[in-house]
């Protein structure tokens, strides 16, 4: 049968998958490699992109070797490349958060970190980048967003570990600006995007209405003259939570759209509740689970494919073989491994039927 990539071209749309470049290596992953090629035709870096992995020591050299090897893949291969991640509070290097954390980097040091760090991955990787996600995850969930409703991220009360650093406490949320205009400097061709998750439907919840302050946050940005060209809904759900459908999703896109700025969704995957019967591998309680993921997949996708300025849809890692939320808890939604379009085995799942169906 033909790919997704096949079939997406015809509709314009590209369709991608986050890439383990462990993986990705290793000899005895053809199989993955092959996927990974012919199924999609944009590709993300998972990890190798972020500031933990590009720079071990303060003031040393960047170490693009295993990026670059995605970026060679990907030409080979006629693929498109988002960039992934410029500013962020999670994967920081170790010397970075421990120096925030005890005082002996400087906000302006900080600063003239961030400003550095942002031109020398955006320039090295210059003309190679199709969409770059300049910021992500800056703001607060409605669990953990004081009672005045959604704000920038600040440092979590417990402290944070040494590979974060909550930018918005040090700076002030105009790093945003900031980060999109260092950006937009050092390669002019990139489409900039500002990168979340839980951004799927606009609701009624007033000052936690998450979407609603990242589209305000958009328009306040755009009316600035910062260079923003793009809202990316990252698209980690579950079954259990999420369930929106096709046209609640585009709605929220074509919202978006309406700020002048694309969209894409760029880390798609849909987790499944975990209990005894799940991980004994017992049908009755699984087939409902895959159904459900085929389902918000399937959502998804139609969405984008319904909204005008929705440029691509990104799997976050296609196959259960690798995905990251197998190594996470997820409140019981973790481990599963149920939450990508290819079983363990590479053998498409029902996610994968309805993505083709739909496409
Ligand atoms: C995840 C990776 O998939 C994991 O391998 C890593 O251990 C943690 O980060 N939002 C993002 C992604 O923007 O960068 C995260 O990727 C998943 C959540």
């Amino acid at each position: 049968g033909e790919t997704l990539r096949a079939l997406a071209q015809r509709h314009g749309l590209y369709v991608g998958t986050a890439v383990n470049m462990d993986a990705l290596q290793d000899p005895a992953e053809s199989r993955y490699r092959e996927l990974a090629s012919t199924e999609f035709n944009t590709v993300t870096a998972e990890n190798v992109m972020k500031w933990e992995a590009l720079q071990k020591e303060k003031n040393g050299p960047y170490d693009f070797t295993e990026a670059d090897k995605l970026i060679d893949f990907a030409r080979k291969n006629r693929q498109k490349v988002r960039g992934h991640v410029l500013v962020w509070h999670n994967q920081v290097p170790e010397w970075l958060g421990k120096g925030v954390k005890d005082g002996s980097i400087s906000k302006t040091e900080l600063r003239a970190i961030l400003e550095r760090h942002v031109k020398t991955v955006v320039s090295h990787f210059r003309g190679k980048i199709w969409q770059w996600d300049v910021v992500n995850e800056a703001v607060t969930d409605p669990w953990d967003s004081p009672p005045s409703g959604i704000t920038y991220r600040p440092t979590p009360a417990a402290g944070a570990g040494d590979n974060q650093v909550f930018w918005a406490d040090h700076l002030g949320p105009g790093y945003i600006a900031d980060a999109f205009r260092w950006a937009r400097s050092a390669d002019p061709q990139a489409l900039l995007f500002y990168n979340d998750y839980n951004l799927e439907a606009f609701g009624d919840e007033g000052p936690m209405d998450k979407v609603q302050f990242v589209y305000n946050m958009t328009k306040n940005l755009r009316a600035q003259g910062v260079p923003i060209d793009g809202v990316g809904s990252q698209g980690h759900l579950s079954t259990q939570y999420g369930n929106y459908s096709a046209f609640q999703i585009r709605d929220a896109l074509d919202k978006f759209a309406g700020l002048g700025v694309a969209t894409a969704y760029t880390e798609v995957d849909v987790r499944s509740q975990r209990t005894p019967a799940v991980e004994a591998g017992d049908t009755k309680e699984i087939n409902p689970r895959l159904q459900g993921s085929a389902f918000n997949y399937s959502a998804l996708l139609q969405g984008c494919l319904m909204s005008r300025k929705c440029l691509s849809f990104t799997v976050w890692g296609f196959t259960d073989r690798y995905q990251w939320t197998n190594d996470w808890e997820f409140g019981g939604e973790g481990r599963t491994g149920l939450a990508a379009i290819y079983d363990t085995n590479y053998n498409p799942k029902h996610a994968y039927q309805s993505m083709r169906a739909d496409l």
